[in-house]
């Protein structure tokens, strides 16, 4: 398979694993446990639809490697590594919030973040009813239209973030707001960072940053981004939570500004 055949078959997957959370939502969603704290649910559709996303792989790629949030990392004989998040944004879905998201990234080298090269993402918003794809080299796409990013904010950069769910980062992260509002003419906090980043793909953001991510949170949503001109990276401020930072070239050069000269805070 090429990276355009790779890229469809992400997107397949993502459709149909994003119906199967749709629908488990519908259905009522029972809460199944708790992770590093009380906010951070995981929810019984959240394992069902990695299942789901597994299965398919294993029967369509199984030379290839898993990275998925809810079971882990398995190693693969291909070079190429599937990145999953099965929901990306579970507080938006427990809470009955559209914006949540099935994140699928298919990757080649090392599976770290650090090492890999992207090859295909997928993100599927079933909630919004909304789909992005991108393969690597022939750029990202939303329903037939190729995205690009912002270029220009006269008004002042319209900018995603989002929080960690443990409280004891918040103050920090609350910190480094206050900084970055003085580019900013709006600040959005939708819930699920796929979404976040495929929206500044689109040109519906015009930056995104984030302390903290998790590998799954935003493997695909990166490729979208430096698929339709933008900029990604992720700053080392402090060890345990990296600073994810992407936008359009301008935004991405304000906030990495910012932030690289801000590295105190949790
Ligand atoms: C979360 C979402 C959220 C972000 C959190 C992530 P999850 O992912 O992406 O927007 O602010 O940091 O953990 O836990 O819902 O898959």
């Amino acid at each position: 398979m090429n990276a355009v055949d790779l890229g469809a078959l992400a997107a397949d997957i993502a459709r149909e694993a994003g119906e199967l959370a749709r629908r488990r939502r519908a259905e009522g969603v029972s809460l199944a446990a708790t992770k590093s704290t009380l906010a951070d649910i995981v929810t019984e559709a959240d394992r069902e639809v990695e299942q789901l996303i597994r299965e398919r792989l294993r029967t369509e790629r199984p030379e290839d490697g898993f990275l998925g949030e809810e079971t882990g990392a398995e190693q693969g004989k291909s070079g190429l590594t599937w990145v999953v998040d099965p929901i990306d944004g579970t507080v938006n879905y427990a809470y009955g919030i559209g914006a949540y998201s099935v994140s699928i990234a298919v990757v080649e080298g090392e599976p770290a973040p650090e090492k890999w090269q992207g090859v295909a993402a997928a993100v599927s918003a079933p909630g919004l009813g909304e789909l992005f794809t991108a393969v690597c080299g022939e750029g990202a796409w939303f329903d037939g239209i190729r995205l690009a990013v912002n270029t220009e904010t006269p008004a002042g950069a319209l900018l995603g973030t989002g929080f960690g769910y443990d409280p004891a980062t918040h103050d920090g992260d609350l910190a480094m707001v206050r900084r970055v509002m003085t580019i900013a003419r709006d600040l959005r906090r939708m819930g699920s960072a796929a979404i976040d980043l495929s929206y500044v793909a689109a040109g519906r953001l015009d930056g995104f940053f984030e302390r903290g991510l998790n590998p799954w949170d935003f493997a695909a949503g990166a490729i979208l981004v430096q698929e339709a001109g933008g900029r990604v990276s992720r700053l080392e401020l402090d060890a345990p939570r990296p600073m994810l930072i992407a936008g359009g070239p301008a935004v991405y050069e304000q906030l990495h500004t910012i932030i690289s000269g801000d590295s105190a805070g949790a």
